[in-house]
Order: structure tokens, then sequence, then C-alpha cells
């Protein structure tokens, strides 16, 4: 019989604006004993990411709706403690979908519960493995690639101060392009430029924030990486160079309001796709998987060298990752924001 506590997160309604304690219970429940084809993992770290808040509503959507009752579906960095799996030995430190949860039973006839063995030693700390050598990471070098910055171009990157974005600017800054991002506070802007390396940043929250923008952009956008969606993007669109390319990330600005309130504001300016002959390419780096091992030696390599920097706020204690998530859509958090799970 299993002693083990396990303390988790089950999603008991879908939100309508920021998640609630009503929505997501939290709850301590005794982990089951383990059967043939299945492996106990210990989480260390969750990653906090703007697609939960998505992965809440039941919004057609990349992946399923996370089913009521279930326990919250979130990716994280942990360590087998037990195993009866051969692919999960005891001890190696994985990666996947381990859930808002300090346990997760990984069993090897369910899709949902692949998990990756991580390197020994261990190339970069643990929180690295959900951030920048993880899944948003790879979803930046993805982005830029798909949308190929040359030297000359104009890049501009939506969320410049988050995981994805403040990435993706370094990244297209690295192939020569002029970077540009926008972020929410003077202080998120100075933090885009100075750890970051953007040639500029534009305050979201100044009122003439259009007029930056556009001073900011003095020869046009040839490439959006567009993290936010709505109002900005609107205005981003209107600065397009023809054959500008979109390389569609996220609309995180919308994402409070799936499922509830008066639906998102959406995209209105479309027309200047149209003028100006653009592209837009929407992915979804879980569509990406063959190519993981190859990004992340190269993105590796690139901050071993000192080229790439990255930075993680550590978030204590998984009781507190609900907050987190609705503190992230508030746009309070900067970098990589990850829950530590396991205690010190
Ligand atoms: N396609 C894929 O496979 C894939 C993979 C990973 C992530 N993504 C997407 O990439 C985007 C960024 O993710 P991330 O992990 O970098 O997120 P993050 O670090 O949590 O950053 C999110 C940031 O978005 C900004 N934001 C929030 N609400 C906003 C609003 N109403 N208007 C403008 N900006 C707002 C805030 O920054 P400021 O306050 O500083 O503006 C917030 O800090 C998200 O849309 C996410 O869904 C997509």
């Amino acid at each position: 019989m299993s002693t083990l506590t396990n303390r988790l997160y089950r999603l008991r309604s879908r939100p309508e604006g920021e998640v609630t304690a009503e929505n997501l219970e939290w709850l301590e429940e005794t982990v089951p004993e383990l059967r043939e084809g299945q492996a106990l993992i210990r989480t260390h770290y969750l990653s906090v990411d703007p697609t939960n808040r998505v992965w809440m509503s039941a919004m057609r959507s990349y992946i399923p709706p996370v089913e009521l009752d279930a326990v919250m579906r979130g990716a994280g960095v942990g360590q087998v403690v037990e195993s009866r799996r051969d692919d999960l030995p005891v001890g190696s430190f994985v990666v996947g979908l381990t859930g808002w949860q300090d346990y997760c039973i990984a069993d090897s006839a369910s899709d949902d519960m692949s998990f990756t063995v991580l390197p020994d030693p261990l190339p970069a700390p643990l929180p690295a493995f959900v951030g920048v050598l993880g899944h948003t990471g790879i979803s930046a070098y993805l982005g830029v690639e798909f949308a190929a910055p040359g030297p000359g171009e104009t890049f501009f990157v939506s969320a410049a101060a988050g995981a994805v974005g403040s990435i993706a600017g370094q990244l297209a800054k690295r192939r020569g392009a002029r970077v540009v991002g926008i972020a929410g506070g003077a202080e998120k802007c100075r933090y885009v430029v100075e750890e970051f390396g953007f040639d500029a940043c534009i305050d979201r929250h100044s009122d003439d924030w259009k007029k930056q923008l556009d001073d900011a952009t003095p020869d046009g956008i040839d490439i959006d990486f567009e993290n936010v969606g709505g109002e900005i993007m609107d205005h981003v669109l209107s600065r397009l160079n023809f054959g500008a390319r979109i390389t569609l990330c996220g609309l995180v600005s919308e994402y409070n309001e799936y499922n509830g309130g008066s639906g998102p504001r959406g995209i209105r300016n479309v027309s200047q796709l149209l003028m100006q002959r653009a592209s837009l390419r929407g992915f979804i780096v879980f569509d990406h998987v063959d190519r993981y091992g190859d990004i992340i030696g190269q993105l590796s390599q690139d901050l071993a060298g000192g080229v790439l920097h990255s930075d993680e706020t550590v978030v204590d204690g998984l009781e507190q990752a609900r907050q987190t998530l609705n503190r992230s859509l508030a746009g309070e958090n900067k970098g990589k924001v990850v829950v530590k799970v396991v205690p010190s």
C-alpha cells in the first residue's frame, strides 16, 4: 500500500477570465500502486505557460481540452522515483506532461504520457528543460527559422520580455536583423534592451505606444513574431512591408476571454495582409518533436558559448501555480516562469 501523498490541482469548472480556486481545486490524494508498464515521476519544476489557460477552456485547439475533474495538464521536469518500465529507469530525469501535481504516473499505454529522458550528466540546470532548452526555447527557434529574418530586415516581437519573445529576439538579432520588441512597462523594456540586446522596446502601457512603435520601425516591419494578437497585432499589421512574414506563435491577449465574457476581440486589420501580400504561418511546437534533439543541441551550444541569454523566475511551491498563471497572463512576470515543486 502506497503512503505517498500527491498534492494536485483538478479542473472542476472552466474559467471565465482569471482562474479561480473554484475552477482549479487544490487537493491531496494518495499515490496509487504502480502497475506493469508504469513509472512514478516526482515533479521538480512545473512550467507555467499561457497555453495552460487555453487548455482549461472548451475551445477547439491543437490538443483536447483538459476534462472536467481531471488533473490539470502541464509540462514539467522531474525524476523517476519508482519504475516498472525499462525505458524510464529509476533516478533518471525526464521532461514531459507531468501535470500540476507532485507525482505523476507515466503509463506506457497512454499517449499523453510520453516522457523524454534527459542526458546524464545534465548539460544545464533542470528548469532550463522547460524553458530555453524546452518547449519555449524550441518555439522561439522554430518561429524564427520559419520567418528567416536576414540582415537589414526589421524583426518585431510582442511579449518581448517573456519566455518565447526574449529568445526569439536574440536569435533574430544573430541573423543580422534589427530587432524591436514590445513589453509591459518601462522596467521590462529596459530589461529587454539591456539583458537581451534588442535594438528598441516599446512600453505597451504608455499612452503613445503606437507612435513610439512607428518611430522605432522607420523602415516598416519585415517580420512579425506574434505572441499577443489583439490591438498590438492590428497596429503591427499597419506597419508591414511588402512581402512581410508573420510567425503566429500565440494570441495571449485573448486567452482570458476564452470560454466566457464577450469573447475575444480578434484581429481586425486583416486587409493589410492582402495589401502587402504578406504571409502568415501559425505553428505548434509539438508538431516538431522530431527536431527537438537538434534544436536543443544548438540552443545548448549557444547558451554555453554565452551568445544566448535566458532568464528564469522560480516561484517556490506548487500551491502558487494557479496565481502564478494569473500573474503571467496579467503581464506581471518576466522571462521564463517555473514553479519549484519539490522542496529544497
Ligand atoms: N505556438 C506554440 O507552439 C507556442 C509555444 C509556446 C508558447 N506559445 C505562445 O507564445 C506566447 C508567449 O508565450 P510565453 O511562454 O513567452 O509567455 P510568457 O512568458 O508568460 O509571457 C506572456 C506575456 O504576454 C504579455 N501579455 C499578456 N497579456 C497581454 C495583453 N492583453 N496584451 C499584450 N501583451 C500581453 C505579457 O507581457 P507584457 O506585459 O510584458 O507585454 C505577459 O508577460 C503565448 O501566446 C503562448 O501561447 C506558443
